[in-house]
């Protein structure tokens, strides 16, 4: 562990699955309550904005009222600790990285915490719901839409992505099933740079075989311990 010095971390649904917040694909998941097709792609917007602006007002009452858990506590002391290079990316459009402490954050999926104006493409922080369709603050058109990324649509900030990865000595992945592309396909991209890769996970993912080491278990439990042990190293 001596030669680590900067780590790139990648996050999904169930680093949050503690804090009470559904996963997507896990039994009772989201994907199991809604139609992806339904509220979660661009066609969708545009056949029943309603549809869709009620289910992430709903998702956002839902998540702000969560608090972030040990595993977003302990990567925020990480975060302030680390002397080195630190990237959280997360699939997540929860702040509960931010909540817990952690401030080299990147949402790759966006976040809930903004709504993006289809007049005029300015993103601003989202407070009335979506569905009483409030002014955009940069134009004043009534044509705001959650600012996180549907399927179909190009993930944010890959480059900078990319580019983390290209200078990390560690890979960590955090509670995701690995089903979803880009990032599902980031452990193959670290291997092949060379990277160091950990997997910390509830169950074996779909891209479990691709990691040097998976460890099975809450996140709660894995990544404290986790975090204690590359603090110590
Ligand atoms: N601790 C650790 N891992 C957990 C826990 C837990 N307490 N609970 C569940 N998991 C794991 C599951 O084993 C599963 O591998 O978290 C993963 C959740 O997988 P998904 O529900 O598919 O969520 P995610 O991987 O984040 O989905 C990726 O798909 O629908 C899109 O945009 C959405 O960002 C999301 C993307």
């Amino acid at each position: 562990m001596a030669d680590i010095r900067n780590i790139v971390i990648l996050t999904g649904a169930g680093v949050s699955a503690e804090s009470g917040i559904d996963t997507f694909r896990d039994a009772g998941g989201l994907w199991e309550q809604h139609r992806v097709e339904d509220v979660a792609t661009p066609e969708a917007f545009a056949r029943d904005p309603d549809l869709v602006l009620r289910f992430y007002d709903m998702r956002r009452a839902a998540i702000q009222e969560k608090q972030p858990n040990p595993a977003h506590e302990a990567l925020g002391r990480l975060d302030r600790e680390w002397l080195g290079e630190f990237l959280i990316v997360t699939q997540n459009v929860d702040d509960l990285h931010e909540r817990g402490g952690a401030r080299r954050v990147l949402h790759m999926h966006g976040t809930h915490l903004n709504a993006w104006c289809t007049a005029c493409d300015v993103r601003s922080r989202w407070t009335a719901p979506l569905i009483d369709r409030p002014p955009c603050p940069g134009c004043g058109e009534r044509a705001l839409r959650p600012d996180v990324v549907w399927f179909g649509e190009m993930p944010y900030e890959m480059e900078r992505i990319y580019a983390a990865l290209r200078q990390a000595d560690l890979f960590v992945s955090i509670g995701t099933s690995g089903a979803v592309y880009p990032a599902a396909g980031l452990v193959r991209d670290a291997r092949d740079l060379g990277v160091r890769t950990l997997e910390l996970n509830l169950d074996r993912s779909q891209g479990s075989a691709w990691f040097h080491e998976s460890r099975l278990g809450p996140a709660s439990a894995l990544v404290p311990a986790w975090v204690n042990e590359i603090l110590e190293r």
